[in-house]
Parts: C-alpha cells; structure tokens; sequence
C-alpha cells in the first residue's frame, strides 16, 4: 500500500503551485483537472499538468492526477491527454463524484486501451475514487469492486453535503444546530467498512478553513482514530499536521512492537496462547491490532525506542 497520509491538492491551472508542491513533503499530490479549475482554464490546465509531470521531480510522491467527473465534456479528453501525454509519470487516476461502478469500469476500460495504444504496461495505473453524493455511498459497495485498479475510496465532503442539502457551508465543520455526535460520522464508517471489505484504503477529504490549524488537527484525528488512512491537504502548513495526526504516536507505536516481540516469545518459547504483559492482557487479536499501529509506525519510518526483555 502506498502512504497517503497527506494528499495535497494542487491547481492544475496554476503552475507556481504546481512547481511548489514539489518540494514539500506530502505523501501524494494530486494535480487537479476539476473543480480547483475553471471551466474556461481546463484546456490549459490539461497542459500545464503534462508538463509538471514530465519535467518536475515528483520522487518520493505517489502522483495522481484527478479528471473531471463522468458527466462532464471534459473527461474523455483529460484520460487520454494526460496518459498518453506523461502516463509513464503517473501512479493514479481519480475518479470524482463516482455514482455507481459503471463510471470507475469506464475508466478501466480507457485506460486499458491508452496503454495498450502507447505500449505502457497494462494495469499499472491505479485509480483512487471519490464518493461524493447520496448514490455513490448507497453503492459503495458495488464501487469498492469495480477494477482492480481501485485503491482508494476518498470522501469528498464539499459536495456530499451539498448533494444531501446538509444546513452548512462551513466545509469539514458540524453543521450548527446539530448538537450531539458526528453528523459525518455514518458516512465516514460506510466508506470505512467498504474500503476495508475490499482491501482499500479509505482517504477523508478537505477541511477548507485553511488559516485553522487546530480545526484541522480536531476534524483530522476524528477521521485518523476512527481508521482512516489520510486526508487531503489544501495548503503546505496542514501537510505536517496530516503526516503527524495519521501516524502513530512513538508511545504507541513502541508499545505495538512490544506486544509483537512479547506475544512472539510467549507464543513460540513458551507455548502459551494469551499472556500478561504488564498489566495488560495480550492474545492473537491484540496482535493483529498491534500489527496495523506497527505498519503504521514503520511506513512513517518512526525509530523504536524501547524493546522487549525475556523474563530471566
Ligand atoms: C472534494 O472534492 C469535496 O467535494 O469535498
Ligand atoms: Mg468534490
């Protein structure tokens, strides 16, 4: 799986942005074709990514590029410009405003035939899909096994609100009036529960008031505890902030590796199935959960600064 922890939306329309994104540590950018660009600016946009691609220097990045959505006069041409053009550059499409499975197969089957046409390698191109609207999350299922080019479901809040006529126009914030609990919280779990039957990755979306940084860290952690594996960034100074809050701590990630190297010795050297460590209770679930703050931990390329000492 690639990290994805931040994913920093980049204005195909703007080439300063577009050298900026460069050179900072997001862990995917995304240079955007859709809603970022005006309907006026999208043929030059088209260009303005080709060349960013070809002759930026992207290494360490996943590297997508998002089209617009299906029912647009855009879309055919996006594809087929910007793979045929750097296709050799790119790691995902995104697919916006994703309804039903029929719209990522389309774009399976286009890609497909530029690649053949072009002689890149078949299937390499992945596509990241975003649920956006009532149906799209009523199929999220059917959504979650369309390609096997899928790898991530992203949730785009901006227009999901929209579409179910949610009372806000604060995006990533509660709405007012809405007193009690998360009113994202549903949709965040159902795209959660399909990704993970599917062996996605889950990916949330904007927080827009971009001068906010402790909103950010509050509507980021929401979404990180609950499982998901990063958000998207507007601006360099939530890039930081998206890297930390969808890390693990040191304390927990020590503690993960712990539970591994324990449970290891308990289960092979000693035989014995649950365990005490501390004053905790360790068995196989608690390995599986420690394997995925473990994996977490690693990725981010946190140091271990503790180890586990057999008793003597
Ligand atoms: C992102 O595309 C959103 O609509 O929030
Ligand atoms: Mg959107």
């Amino acid at each position: 799986m690639r990290a994805r922890r931040s994913c920093l939306a980049v204005p195909g329309s703007n080439p300063r942005f577009l050298e900026k994104a460069q050179g900072l540590p997001a862990d995917e950018v995304f240079l955007d074709l859709e809603d970022s660009v005006a309907a006026g600016a999208k043929d030059e946009a088209r260009r303005n990514v080709v060349a960013a691609l070809r002759e930026g220097d992207w290494t360490g990045k996943t590297v997508v590029v998002r089209v617009n959505d299906v029912t647009t006069r855009w879309t055919y041409r996006d594809v087929i410009e910007v793979v045929e053009g750097a296709g050799d550059r790119l790691d995902c499409v995104m697919l916006p405003k994703v309804r039903d499975a029929s719209h990522v197969a389309w774009l399976d089957t286009l890609l497909g035939q530029i690649e053949r046409a072009t002689g890149l390698p078949e299937g390499r191109i992945g596509i990241e899909a975003q649920i956006e609207d009532a149906r799209g999350l009523v199929n999220v299922d059917d959504i979650a096994t369309s390609s096997p080019r899928l790898e991530t479901l992203v949730f785009g809040p901006a227009d999901f609100m929209a579409s179910i006529g949610m009372r806000t126009l604060v995006v990533g914030e509660q709405p007012p009036g809405y007193g009690e609990g998360d009113a994202y919280h549903y949709i965040l779990m159902r795209i959660l529960m399909a990704a993970r039957a599917h062996g996605l990755q889950a990916i949330d979306g904007p927080y827009l008031q971009i001068r906010d940084l402790d909103g950010f860290r509050r509507v980021a952690l929401r979404s990180a505890a609950l499982g998901f594996d990063g958000k998207w960034v507007l601006h360099p100074s939530q890039v930081e902030a998206a890297n930390e809050v969808f890390s693990p701590s040191q304390e927990d990630y020590d503690h993960a590796e712990l539970i591994l190297d324990a449970y290891e010795y308990y289960t092979t050297v000693e035989k014995r199935g649950a365990v005490m460590l501390g004053d905790e209770m360790i068995d196989e679930a608690s390995r599986k959960m420690a394997l995925v703050v473990a994996a977490k931990g690693r990725a981010a390329g946190l140091p271990r600064t503790s180890s586990f000492t057999p008793p003597a």
